[in-house]
């Protein structure tokens, strides 16, 4: 297969969606890679270092998608990309398609397959291509949450860990998922007060048994959570509803609880925000403050830590752009239930439901594609 990886445009994205080790692999499977020039740059991989393992360097984004049966990239396509995608191309990346109305029906315009990095699902429901980048946005949630809590800075002015003879901060995290782990990590390494909020008893029983003492979990439910926001000093939004929209848990009105200096960082904002006045934001102009409540809503976190992403990442893609590369999508997908809920538009049909029903758009069940598929092998 012919593969193409393009630079990201985004916004201070660094990420490359392939390294050198990955090129390698796909070329001495026979496939053909075609890597953007300095795609890899931001990453530290120069185009000689895919240039080595085999890869083709094109100079443009244009020529890059032209050129390639399968586009492999990082964050959803962006409007400029719209309309270098093409007819019955595989575009396989981060969609994010629930809470972007104009993507998915660029997409569905298209004709292309999508095939979302969010959606691909293993059978005990785990969602293998977000875990490494929840990762990283959870550790980083509380590194940032830490330096805007710093009076400069819009902060309240508190360490997150005090120091002896004074108490820590607190600190509140809603969702004890991937993200809401790792930054429950992170801040009781640092010393904080933590509070995990979840809805799933059978989670805040593990959190409970894993984690160390300063520690807490809490049923996550709106008496709760107004009780714990009028004393949070940083609050760590990490709730996921699989392909649908983040639901609100902290709406407008909860602001005027919370004290001066609260730093809220949003990190389900990609999914539309658990916090109702989450608007996504940029590395170069992270945060806003509402009624003295600072916001933090990166919508790419782990962008600004490129090398550690993007190892991170393509240690996950990587063995699902192989299976891909070398039996196309349908035959890929029969053979790997793992990248069947992963199809979210398939040439111009939506056809995973929860995308459909976000915009009121009509719902094709994928099987429609692989009975096809079957049929004809
Ligand atoms: N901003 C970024 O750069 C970035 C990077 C990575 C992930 N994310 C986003 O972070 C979010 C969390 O991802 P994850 O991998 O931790 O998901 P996850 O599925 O591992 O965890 C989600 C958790 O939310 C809990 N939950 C569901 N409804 C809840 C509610 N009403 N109250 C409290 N908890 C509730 C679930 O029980 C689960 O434990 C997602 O929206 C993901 O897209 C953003």
């Amino acid at each position: 297969m012919i593969i193409g990886v393009p630079k990201e445009i985004k916004n201070n994205e660094n990420r490359v969606a392939l390294n050198p080790a990955g090129a390698k692999e796909l070329v001495k499977r026979g496939h053909t890679v075609y890597v953007q020039h300095t795609a890899g740059e931001g990453s530290g991989f120069t185009d000689a270092m895919y240039e080595e393992a085999g890869a083709t360097i094109l100079p443009t984004i244009e020529g890059t998608y032209a050129a390639a049966e399968m586009i492999i990239k990082v964050k959803e396509p962006i409007e400029p990309e719209y309309k270098l995608i093409k007819e019955d191309q595989l575009i396989f990346t981060y969609f994010h398609f629930a809470s972007h109305e104009p993507l998915t029906k660029a997409m569905v315009d298209s004709k292309a397959v999508c095939l979302a990095y969010e959606t691909v699902e293993k059978t005990d429901r785990s969602l293998p291509l977000l875990v490494p980048m929840s990762e990283v946005a959870g550790r980083m949630a509380v590194q940032k949450g830490a330096n805007y809590l710093e009076k400069p800075l819009g902060g309240k002015g508190i360490l997150l860990g005090g120091v002896p003879g004074t108490l820590p901060a607190k600190v509140i995290i809603l969702g004890g998922g991937v993200v809401g782990t790792q930054a429950a990590w992170m801040a009781a390494g640092l010393g904080a007060d933590v509070t995990i909020m979840d809805v799933s008893l059978p989670r805040m029983r593990y959190l409970s048994d894993v984690m160390p003492k300063n520690v807490k979990t809490m049923m996550s439910n709106e008496f709760n959570i107004r009780k714990m926001i009028k004393e949070a000093d940083l609050i760590v939004g990490a709730v996921l509803i699989p392909g649908a929209k983040a639901p609100h848990l902290i709406t407008r009105d909860m602001l005027k609880e919370m004290q001066p200096g609260t730093v809220l960082v949003d990190v389900a904002v990609d999914q539309g925000g658990c916090i109702e006045t989450c608007k996504p934001t940029t590395h170069q102009d992270p945060t806003y403050v509402i009624d003295d409540v600072v916001h933090y809503c990166v919508a790419n976190m782990p962008g600004a830590v490129p090398y550690t992403s993007t190892i991170a990442l393509t240690n996950a893609t990587l063995p699902y752009a192989i299976q891909l590369a070398d039996k196309g999508w349908k035959k890929a997908a029969l053979e790997n239930p793992e990248l069947v809920p992963g199809l979210n538009v398939i040439k111009g049909d939506i056809v995973y439901k929860a995308v459909a029903d976000a915009f009121d758009m009509p719902y094709v069940p994928v099987d429609k594609y692989l009975e096809e598929e079957l049929v004809n092998s």
